[in-house]
């Protein structure tokens, strides 16, 4: 079966308030349209071992996750180190190979159809590589480049966005490795969304950033979504942040989803479940365990370095 993607225009909407949603008109044709579009991501049965020594028992890195992003959607995936967020999203990246289970973007199987799911992803992860020695201009423009993106558009486009993420045009000429973290951050979502990708992977953007610099990124995830017509799918450890920007939650746990639904749907759930406060932190402790802060598994050292 061939299914052809049709990317939307850009949503024209004016600048709606942090937290707004506006409902989706229900009952019209465009609606019903909508709903027979295959999901932006369909993860089933998903499976990923590491084997990190000989003899060893291997690492449920994914143990068999199924869950859907709708499109339009912020999906948050929430665990504690090692719990499988990073390797769940570079599975749907195509950058690591499933063992088991299947993952289709917009319909795209992601083995069978690698290059079509690649023009339709891309990732930022929480450690992204630059060309440090390089401007972040000059790697913002080499990026655009490997998309055959043409120069004037690039440069256009880089100074729009991190101007919205709070850096001026002057501050994006000297070497990367100069800048701060947060600032590298910023420009790793620039590059990211300089492809118009439809779906946005976003390995934990805000961990390690100042607040000052996360409150710019999360301010931006919730505009990309509102006026670009992309699926996010996003990975922290902060609850508040999960429940500010995301649509839907899914609790990962030593490689599992052990629960999902919308923030107050966990809220009132444990609340229900287990007579506890009405919080996602109750909600995660609840349903992992454990606490957030608590590390599944030291990194064993054969990390894939993918970046
Ligand atoms: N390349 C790898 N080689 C061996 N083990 C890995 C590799 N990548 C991840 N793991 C292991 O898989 C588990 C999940 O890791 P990861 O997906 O990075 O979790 P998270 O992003 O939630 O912190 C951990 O136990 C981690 O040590
Ligand atoms: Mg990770």
């Amino acid at each position: 079966m061939t299914t052809i993607i049709t990317r939307p225009e850009p949503r024209t909407r004016p600048a709606v308030e942090a937290g707004t949603r506006i409902p989706e008109p229900s009952g019209t044709p465009v609606a019903a349209a909508r709903q027979a579009d295959p999901p932006a991501v369909l993860v089933e049965g998903a499976t990923k071992r590491f084997f990190v020594g000989r003899g060893r028992k291997p690492v449920m890195a994914v143990d068999d996750v199924s869950l859907t992003v709708g499109r339009g959607e912020i999906y948050g995936l929430l665990g504690a180190n090692g719990g499988g967020k990073s390797t769940l999203i570079r599975l749907m990246s195509t950058l690591l190979t499933l063992d088991e289970g299947r993952i289709e973007v917009f319909g795209h199987d992601i083995e069978r159809e690698e290059m079509a799911v690649k023009r339709l992803i891309n990732r930022v992860s929480v450690d992204a590589a630059f060309f440090k020695k390089l401007s972040p201009f000059e790697n913002l423009l080499f990026a655009a480049r490997m998309y055959g993106i043409p120069d004037g558009r690039a440069k256009e486009e880089s100074i729009r966005i991190l101007a919205r993420l709070g850096i001026s045009e002057k501050r994006l000429g000297r070497p990367t490795e100069q800048m701060s973290r947060g600032m590298q951050q910023k420009v790793a979502i620039a590059r990211a969304l300089l492809t118009s990708p439809t779906v946005l992977l976003l390995d934990e953007p805000t961990t390690g950033l100042d607040p000052r610099s996360k409150l710019d990124v999360q301010a931006y995830v919730e505009e990309v979504r509102e006026t670009q017509d992309a699926s996010i799918v996003l990975t922290t450890h902060d609850l508040a942040e999960a429940e500010r920007l995301c649509d839907r939650i899914g609790i990962l746990d030593s490689g599992r989803l052990v629960v999902e639904g919308t923030a107050r749907e966990l809220q009132a759930r444990v609340a229900l479940d287990h007579a506890l406060a009405p919080t996602l932190h109750s909600a995660f402790m609840a349903y992992t365990g454990r606490s957030l802060d608590d590390d599944v598994e030291e990194p064993t050292g054969e990390e894939d370095g993918d970046d």
